[in-house]
This record gives C-alpha cells, structure tokens and sequence, in this order.
C-alpha cells in the first residue's frame, strides 16, 4: 500500500511537470483526486486494513493528497504566467517605430490671395459681395455696356451655355446684381471663378478675379487712384512704383490700367516684363453713366469707380511664381509652400 501510494505521487509528479495547458492539468486532479480517483480509492479502501496500518497509510496519503494538490497548484500558477506573457507578446507595441503622418492640408496661394486682398480692401470699408458663374447675358454683357455685336462676346473667348446664358468671362456682373438690390452708397468687393476660352502659357480657361467698385455722390478719379495706390502699396510694399494708363472697357469712361514696376528686374527691364519696365495688375475706370442707367442708378447723383484684377496674375507677382498651370495642377509639393 505504502508503494502504491509512493508510485502515485512518483508518476503525479511526472505528469505534472510535463503538462502545459490549464486543461490538462484539470484531467490529471480529476484522475488522481476525482470521486472515482486513483488516491480517492485508496482511501476509500482504508477500512479494509488492520488497526496499526490504518494510521500510518492514513497519514502518508493525506501527505500525498496535499503533495498532489500543491504540485497541480504551482503548475497552474506557471501555466498561467506562461499564458499571459504569451499574450503579452503578442500584443507588444514597439513604441520606438516612427509613426504614420497624417498629411496636413494647406490653403491654396488663390486662396491665400482672395483672403489678403479682402482684409486689405475691408480696411478700406469694403465688404464683400458674390454672384453666379454661369450667368445671364444681360448681367455679363448687356448690362455692361457691351452690345451684342461686341468682339468681346465672339465664340472665341466666352463659353455659351444658351444664346442667352454664359459661364460669367468676369466678375463684373456682380456689379449690376449688387447695384440693382442695393441704393448707393455701395462699396464692395467681389472675388470669383471666371471663365474664357483661352489656354496657353499664361491663361487659363477657368481662372480667379476680384472686382471692386465704390458709387456714391462726388466719387472722382483721385478717389479711384487713392484707393487702387493705397491697396497696391500695403500689398506690395510701400517702396513699389504705381502707374495709371490710359485704357478702354466699355463699362468705364475714362479707363485706366494699373501698372507695377517689375518685381523682377524693379524697373529696368526684363523678359518678364517685355523689357518695359512696367506689369500689369489691374484694369479700372470710372463706371459708364450708361451702366448706371441700366441698374437704375441717376447718373446726374451718382458716379463711381470701377476695377477689376486677375488673382493668378497677382498671385504669381507676389510670390514669384513663374508658370500659371502650377495653380490648377494642385501638386503638393508646390502647394505646401505657401
Ligand atoms: N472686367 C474687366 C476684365 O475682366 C476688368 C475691369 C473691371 C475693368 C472693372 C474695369 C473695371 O478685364
């Protein structure tokens, strides 16, 4: 009996040490101490022996029993441990591996431009007005003073969506549209896409302008020159040379176009500015009586001025960009720069 019980504990062991799974290790306590285990039997059969060995081998399985019991316990333990630093493992972070960066978007330059100009133009008591891109005839065109046989209105240059609807070829119309909603005084800005059939190195079929325009009683060309040189200096520096040329729009009278000297060669001459000296920036003029009429306006009370800029065109002065299509091709790489 002594043996068996010793050959019990001898092989419990074995087993035991040799068992990884918490599974198992369930099979072998149900095998040795279950109700019908190999130990449980025993001691069930204790009855059976005589008076002086029922002591002795009662004693010597309950050692075996807690022998059992602790070995089954510090193996779970382990097995356990074992798990979780399985677990652990797998899970592992390695917090020194370089991150995946989120792309940061930046505003496109026109938009930079729009902003800047209006803030600067807002300084001067402008506010802001917007209008369609596809657009009447009339406000296009008709209302500007620009008849229906004028060259401006040839297939080449304006996208007909009806003969009597257009993708807007500038920002002038939001002219008449505010004018005729709003009695004078107005003093507003509009930045806007534009459209003209047009597409070589320095246009764009689809490309960005700002109008402004200020009518009020006694608005005279020295307003409109105050205005466009305040505007010019703080955007392009106080040092910058403004000329105004003689021009001609068929919705100002007189016209005038707004020269910069040459950010480039600063008014020597160069290629970029045809060896003049001089770029362009902006055409303005003192708005035709005969817009006036056409949006209810007294021309007898009321003048005003009138002007109007292509953003690109500002937009590559100002930063020295040296290629249009580098706006439209919204390659990040140049788009981050700004
Ligand atoms: N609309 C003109 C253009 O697109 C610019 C302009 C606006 C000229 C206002 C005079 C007054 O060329």
């Amino acid at each position: 009996m002594k043996d068996k019980l010793d050959n019990m504990l001898h092989s419990a062991r074995e087993l035991i040490s040799t068992v990884a799974s918490e599974a198992e290790l369930q099979q072998i306590k149900i095998r040795f101490l279950g109700k019908k285990g190999e130990l449980t039997a025993i001691m069930k059969g204790m009855g059976q022996l005589s008076a002086a060995e029922r002591p002795v081998i009662g004693a010597l399985a309950n050692t075996v029993k807690d022998e059992i019991e602790s070995l089954l316990h510090e193996r779970l333990e382990r097995t356990r441990a074992a798990e979780i630093d399985r677990r652990l493992q797998g899970e592992k972070i390695d917090v020194t591996l370089p991150g995946r960066r989120g792309e940061r978007g930046s505003k496109h330059p026109i938009t930079i431009v729009t902003e800047e100009l209006v803030a600067i133009f807002a300084a001067l008591g402008f506010g802001v007005a917007e209008g369609p891109e596809v657009e009447k005839d009339f406000y296009n065109f008709e209302a500007l003073n620009i008849p229906r046989d004028h060259p401006a209105r040839d297939m080449q240059d304006t996208f007909y969506i009806t003969d009597d609807v257009v993708l807007r070829t500038h920002t002038s119309p939001v002219q008449i549209r505010t004018m005729i909603k709003q009695a004078p005084p107005v003093r507003i800005i509009a930045p806007g896409t534009v459209y003209r059939r047009d597409s070589d190195l320095t246009h764009s079929p689809m490309f960005h302008q700002i109008e402004g325009f200020m009518v009020d009683r006694d608005i005279s060309f020295a307003d409109l020159k105050g205005v466009l040189t305040a505007f010019v200096t703080s955007y392009f520096g106080d040092n910058v040379k403004v000329r105004f040329r003689p021009s001609f729009f068929p919705f100002t009278e007189p016209s005038a176009e707004v020269d910069i000297a040459c950010v480039i060669c600063g008014g020597g001459g160069c290629r970029v500015c045809g060896q003049s000296g001089w770029l362009e920036i902006l055409g303005s003029g003192m708005i035709d009586p005969e817009v006036f009429k056409s949006v209810g306006y007294d021309p007898e009370l009321y003048s005003g001025f009138a002007f109007g800029m292509g953003l690109e065109r500002i937009a590559m002065l100002k930063y020295g960009v040296n290629d249009l299509r580098l706006f439209f091709e919204n390659d990040t790489r140049f788009l981050k720069q700004f």
